[in-house]
Order: structure tokens, then C-alpha cells, then sequence
């Protein structure tokens, strides 16, 4: 089928290489003409495992090409997705003026049946709002032609977009048009070979869905963070406790391990959005904001812990830190929790020499050059001169590391571990002090 995708972030890209790899012929739009480029040379703007074969192997072959022209890519597609981004504005709640703008821009240009697609995360209400768009500029040159706007979210993950693109769990159509419906059970039939994921359903259930599926996964994060602090205050282990209540089917193993607090582009963004459009609507989403607040705390928990550790004499120390992406897999440094602990460093006058497989680009990006910050070339390089060592980001690099080296390495011995990485048992026989989040110890 034909397929034009608006937007070459994450969600477009990723959508628009799947698209292609299973057959269609995707055209991908975006305004950044260097990005158009630096695409169609098969170099990839963000780290995501397995994009770049499959970019390069469609672009070559001729099923995926990039442009900053939007009127022949809006005639080339019976399928038109929006995937461009929805920043939080002051408020909190998702900006629009992305998704509308392109939405008038296939109005300006469309000339026969097509399906708009919404991929971008985007609150209830936006498909008609792209609908009223698309119709108002079609009015204004007096054009008459059939299209309709279908909520299609999108559940990819950083680091294994790909995967999640290729093999969803579920596909969901929003749209009560028996016509756009067929149209896209089509397009996403071979994703469906072994069994059916699509659950269709109408366009605001499905924007809802979109929303309440984050909503839920950020709310086992931050209940289990709260678990964890009660733990550490009784004596508890939540490394355990977590292994207790993952066995009980309904609760499950996934999405309930306690750590620095989530980041990323969706979980803060969306819990806030979903909070704004709930009062919005004259409801006050107490919950939502309780995971906001527990979020908020718990990205300031390994400063504590070290500041205590140090007698909060900061001033002049280096902080060893390993990972800075806000997950494993990904260069992504958006609301990343290892943000909050050197910022806080910094104000306290702390150095930090920090290491990360994938984010040292983006941090330098971010921070610029400035003393109170070494990027590494690899672990133990940033202990050199170190005090402590504090784990953000739980890479696979650093699940087993060799503790006796660490342990001479540094100025006063500890482990803040971040991810509940290690036995504080053997950190300690080591000769180290172990801090964990929510592990009795910890106080
Ligand atoms: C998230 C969702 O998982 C995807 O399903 C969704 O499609 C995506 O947002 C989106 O809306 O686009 P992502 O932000 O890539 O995906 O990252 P996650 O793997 O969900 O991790 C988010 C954060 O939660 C990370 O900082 C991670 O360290 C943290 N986390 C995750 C925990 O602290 N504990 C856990 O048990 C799991």
C-alpha cells in the first residue's frame, strides 16, 4: 500500500522502516531538510537496535524515501500518518500546534479518499480536532473530497521499537468508519498473521487507551517506590518483596522494579497530560498526581544518600557515575533521572566523572564542556580519582562488575545502586558500603 508518514522521530521513523520492511511504499515527510538528508545517507539520528539495516535496506530497494515536500507526499498516500511531536507546554498538557499544522497541510493538499492516521501521542479530542482542520481548509478552496481521521497510538518502546513495531502485542483502530477501518485492517494484516491483535474500538476510547496504558505502567513504578521507602524504613528488602508479589499472576513480574524514578519522552509527559485533561474535564485525577509527586521525590533519592553518606560535605568530591540515558538501550537523555543527581551534585560542588555506553554525545550536547564534568570512555575510568559510585542506568556492562577493583579505586568505598543491581551482601564483603533503593539497609 501507499503510505506517507509526517514526522521522522522516533514514532515515524520506526513506523515508517517497519511499513516498509513488510511492502508497503512509505514516503516519510519531515521540515528538517539536513535530517531529510542525513537519511537518505542511511545515518540514523537517534540510537534504536536494528533501524539502521532496515532504513538503509528499504531506502536502497526503493519502499522507503524521505522528503521536506508535503504535496506530492500527501497525493502519493492513500494512508497518511501524523506522527510528529506533542511537546508538554507550560501547563503540562500536550501541545498541539505540530499535529494541527500538518493536519492543515493535508487539507491544503488532498485530492482523494485517504486515511489520516494520529500515531503521535495526543489527547482525547485530537482526532476531531484534525478532522475540523482538515475540513476547514478543504472549505477554503472550495475542494470537496473524502477522508477520514483515525486514533491509531502507537506502543513502542526505546531500544526495542523495532521489535515492538514489527511483533505489537496490540493493534488498536479508532475510528468509526467501517471504510478507514478496512483500510488499515489491510495495511496491518501482516502483522497479524499468527493471530488477530486488532481491537477496534472508537476514536476516543482509543486516545484514552494510548494515555491510560503509560498511565498505568508509570502509576506500578512509582507504587513499587513507595513500597520500596517503606521498606528501607522497616527493614525490609524490596528486591524481595518484589519477587513475593510478581508470583501472584494478577500483579505480575513486569513493570514493578523500584529504582531512581522514571524518565524517558512518555511516562512524565503523558501522566501530566492525562492529569490536565482529567481536571479539564472537572475531575480531580488524585492518583495521577500521587505517581507524579512519588516520580518527583524518588529522582532525588540517590543525592540523599550520598549526601548523608558524605556527612553533606559535598563541596570539592567526585562522584563516580555509571549510565546517564534514562534506560538501557537508548541515547535518550530526556527526563533522565541521572539529570536530576548531577544537577543536584553541581549545585552541592561535587565533580562528576561519568560513563555511559550509548548517551555521551547527547550529555555533551546538553551540558557543553564544563569542569565539574568528565565524560568517559568506559567504567572504570570514570572511579579514577573518584569518591563514591552511584549506578542510574542498568546497561548490561555493569551487571557484574569486578568489586575489588572498584573498592581501591575509590577515595570512601560505597555503591549507591540505583537499580537494585547488585547483593549488598557481596558489596559489602568486598569492603564496600552498599546503598540500595528500598533495601533496609539503606538507613
Ligand atoms: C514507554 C512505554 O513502555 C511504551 O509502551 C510506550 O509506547 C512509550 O512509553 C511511549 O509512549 O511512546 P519508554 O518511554 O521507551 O516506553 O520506556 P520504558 O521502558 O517504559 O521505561 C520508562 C522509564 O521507567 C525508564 O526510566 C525506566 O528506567 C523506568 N522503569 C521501568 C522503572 O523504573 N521500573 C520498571 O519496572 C520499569
Amino acid at each position: 500500500m501507499k503510505v506517507t508518514i509526517f514526522g521522522t522521530g522516533y514514532v515515524g521513523l520506526v513506523t515508517g522502516a517497519c511499513l516498509a520492511e513488510m511492502g508497503n511504499h512509505v514516503v516519510c515527510v519531515d521540515i528538517d531538510a539536513g535530517k531529510v538528508e542525513r537519511l537518505k545517507k542511511g545515518e540514523i539520528p537517534i540510537f534504536e537496535p536494528g533501524l539502521e539495516p532496515i532504513v538503509k535496506r528499504n531506502y536502497a530497494s526503493g519502499q522507503l524515501d524521505f522528503t521536506t515536500h508535503p504535496a506530492p507526499s500527501i497525493e502519493h498516500g492513500q494512508i497518511v500518518f501524523i506522527a510528529v511531536g506533542t511537546p508538554p507546554d507550560e501547563d503540562g498538557s500536550a501541545d498541539l500546534k505540530y499535529v494541527l499544522s500538518v493536519a492543515r497541510t493535508i487539507g491544503q493538499h488532498l485530492d482523494k479518499y485517504t486515511v489520516v492516521v494520529n500515531k503521535s501521542t495526543v489527547p482525547v479530542g485530537t482526532a476531531d480536532r484534525v478532522r475540523a482542520a482538515i475540513a476547514e481548509e478543504l472549505e477554503k478552496r472550495g475542494a470537496s473530497v473524502e477522508f477520514d481521521v483515525v486514533s491509531n497510538p502507537e506502543f513502542l518502546k526505546e531500544g526495542d521499537a523495532v521489535e515492538d513495531c514489527l511483533r505489537p502485542d496490540r493493534i488498536i483502530i479508532g475510528s468509526s468508519s467501517e471504510r478507514a477501518v478496512n483500510v488499515l485492517r489491510k495495511l496491518y494484516a501482516p502483522f497479524n498473521r499468527n493471530h488477530d491483535r486488532t481491537v477496534v474500538m472508537d476514536e476516543r476510547s482509543a486516545e484514552l487507551t494510548k494515555y491510560a496504558a503509560n498511565a498505568m505502567l508509570a502509576t506500578k513504578i512509582s507504587f513499587m517506590n513507595e513500597i520500596a521507602n517503606i521498606a528501607e524504613r522497616v527493614g525490609a528488602d524490596v528486591e524481595l518483596v518484589r519477587q513475593g508479589i510478581g508470583s501472584d499472576p494478577r500483579i505480575g513480574y513486569h513493570f514493578i522494579y523500584p529504582g531512581a524514578g522514571y524518565g524517558g519522552s512518555c511516562f512524565p509527559k503523558d501522566v501530566q497530560a492525562l492529569e490536565r485533561t482529567a481536571r479539564g474535564v472537572g475531575y480531580d485525577a488524585r492518583l495521577l498526581g500521587a505517581v507524579e509527586a512519588v516520580n518527583h521525590d524518588q529522582k532525588t533519592k540517590l543525592f540523599e544518600l550520598i549526601s548523608r553518606h558524605l556527612d553533606g560535605q559535598l563541596k570539592g568530591k567526585t562522584i563516580a557515575l555509571w549510565g546517564l540515558a534514562f534506560k538501557p538501550n537508548t541515547d535518550d537523555m530526556r527526563e533522565a533521572s541521572s539529570r536530576n543527581l548531577m544537577e543536584a551534585l553541581w549545585t552541592a560542588g561535587a565533580k562528576v566523572r561519568a560513563f555511559d555506553p550509548e548517551a555521551r554525545e547527547e550529555t555533551h550536547r546538553i551540558y557543553g564542556d564544563r569542569e565539574d564534568l568528565v565524560l568517559c570512555d568506559n567504567a572504570y575510568q570514570a572511579l579514577e580519582g573518584a569518591d563514591v559510585l552511584a549506578i542510574i542506568t542498568e546497561w548490561k556492562a555493569f551487571r557484574s562488575p569486578d568489586f575489588a577493583r572498584i573498592r581501591g579505586m575509590l577515595g570512601s568505598p560505597a555503591i549507591f545502586d540505583g537499580r537494585n543491581l547488585y547483593d549488598p551482601v557481596a558489596v559489602e564483603e568486598a569492603g564496600l558500603a552498599y546503598y540500595g533503593i528500598g533495601r533496609g539497609r539503606s538507613l
